[in-house]
């Protein structure tokens, strides 16, 4: 039995699934900013990361990619509050240019909600949010992705760049976590 397994419920959305809607995405990306004179990707670290790869290989729009890393403190490692901390800032200018977040997932919202006023303070062009996972029914701050992959229900997950304690972003597919097996450790 590989070490990941006994934390697996269950498999929510398989690779090849995955592949698929992330090409989808890409496409309309691609359509949407066909026009876009200059267009960044900025991925919200660490979680966000596996989407972005696969993600960026679908555009056909130049783009940039940059990188940005938040998190959130307060009821410990598995739920956010309204406490975020940008970690590590972007590189790349934001100011008159077509700025695209790319998260993994959206649960309270809390996280996205400050990056998004982050940026938005530096005067871009346009600011939209792609995520591939959104938790909507946990949804504690008002905010709305413009691309979504799936709607999931609220459950944690983990895999293609979500962690469990850290571990197991490398998975292709997203599985649900065993809490019961969790706990025991
Ligand atoms: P929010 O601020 O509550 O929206 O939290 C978003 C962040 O919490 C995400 O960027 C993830 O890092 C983390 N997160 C939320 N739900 C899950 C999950 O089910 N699995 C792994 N990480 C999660
Ligand atoms: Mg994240």
């Amino acid at each position: 039995m590989l070490s990941y397994e006994k934390y697996l419920k269950e498999v929510l959305i398989d690779a090849q699934t995955l592949q698929q809607r992330v090409a989808e995405l890409g496409e309309q990306l691609s359509r949407d900013y066909a026009n876009s004179p200059d267009l960044v990707l900025i991925c919200i670290l660490k979680g966000g990361v596996m989407f972005l790869t696969d993600l960026t290989r679908h555009l056909t729009v130049p783009h940039e990619i940059d990188f940005m890393a938040a998190s959130s403190y307060g009821r410990g490692g598995r739920a956010s509050t309204g406490s975020v901390r940008i970690e590590m800032d972007t590189r790349a200018q934001i100011s008159g240019r077509d700025v695209v977040v790319i998260e993994d997932i959206i649960d309270s919202g809390h996280t996205l909600h400050f990056v998004l006023q982050t940026l938005q303070a530096r005067s871009p062009r346009s600011l939209r949010l792609c995520t591939l996972l959104d938790k909507a029914s946990r949804r504690e701050v008002n905010l709305q992705s413009d691309y979504v992959g799936f709607t999931i229900e609220n459950k944690f997950v983990f895999g293609y760049g979500l962690d469990l304690d850290e571990k197991y972003r490398n998975l292709p597919f997203i599985g649900v976590v065993d809490e019961a097996a969790l706990r025991d450790g």
